[in-house]
């Protein structure tokens, strides 16, 4: 682990020379966030990591989030009444724009359903993670990264009560059943809707190097932060439900 450790600070970190000593220099962190947004996403699966986020730009000086969306047209979020959505986010940036961003987060929910068959958001997808620091997940939000090529062979989790349906989305895809969230080199896949924000926290605590910080984000939300990625009692409940699906 410390071997492996050390590599990855050799091979990532630029090595300066000072003063006759060999130091690396730390890799920049990521700031520039974005949301990825589509009709029918499930809200706490942005809102949550984004709200953690929000806490962390607050104190990391030039760090932003903003929402990318097929149009500038507000997006739905799933959460309905009988007269139709009640909540919408409004994007700042389109796809078409390709804005330049470090991390790319996608939400899940019936939304992600719809997203997976959309060619031009997959396509998006594709051509954007190569030039992305990081990619993270929310939920089913892990079937759009499968359709777009990224999980292939990679570990990756998703929501235990849309199981079949998610590996059967994601043939090629080292599902892990049991985990709170799951990363696989520059690419974070968290469980269910609220796992998202664990990740956000483990997120920040780890690249962002910030403990710290992380915990104090996690404090003012009030909210007790499960920190072990293999903690998930929602494996066994879930593997075994019924689907739900609305
Ligand atoms: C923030 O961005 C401004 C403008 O690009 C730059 O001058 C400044 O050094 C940056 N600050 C940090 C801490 O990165
Ligand atoms: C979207 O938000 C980002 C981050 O705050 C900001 O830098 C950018 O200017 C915004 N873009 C638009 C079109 O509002
Ligand atoms: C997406 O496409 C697949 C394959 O054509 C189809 O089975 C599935 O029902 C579609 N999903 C949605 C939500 O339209
Ligand atoms: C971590 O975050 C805390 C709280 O914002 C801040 O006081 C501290 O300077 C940060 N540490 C580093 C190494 O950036």
């Amino acid at each position: 682990m410390l071997l492996f450790h050390t590599l990855a600070v050799v091979l990532t970190g630029a090595l300066a020379v000072s003063g006759g000593k060999t130091k690396p220099t730390p890799k920049p962190i990521p700031l520039k966030w974005g949301v990825l947004a589509f009709p029918r996403y499930v809200g706490l699966d942005a809102y949550g990591p984004l709200e953690l986020l929000n806490i962390v730009a607050f104190n990391t000086p030039n760090m932003t989030l903003s929402i990318v969306a097929e149009t500038m047209d507000p997006v739905p979020a799933h959460i309905t009444n009988s007269a139709g959505p009640l909540t919408w986010v409004k994007p700042n940036y389109t796809i078409d724009q390709d804005p330049e961003l470090d991390v790319l987060l996608i939400p899940g929910g019936p939304g992600s359903r719809v997203a997976y068959n959309n060619t031009r958001i997959i396509d998006y997808v594709k051509r954007t993670y190569p030039k992305l620091k990081y990619i993270a997940s929310v939920c089913t939000g892990a079937q759009v990264l499968a359709k777009a090529g990224i999980l292939n062979g990679k570990r990756a989790t998703t929501n235990k009560f849309a199981w079949a349906e998610m590996v059967a989305s994601g043939p090629g895809v080292n599902w892990v059943p049991c985990a709170r969230w799951v990363v696989d080199g520059n690419i974070w896949t968290s469980s269910g809707v609220a796992a998202g924000i664990d990740m956000a926290h483990a997120f920040t605590k780890t690249v962002y190097k910030n403990e710290t910080l992380a915990d104090r984000a996690a404090n003012i939300l009030e909210v007790e932060i499960h920190k072990d990625p293999h903690w998930d009692p929602f494996c066994k409940v879930g593997l075994s439900a019924i689907v739900y699906r609305r």
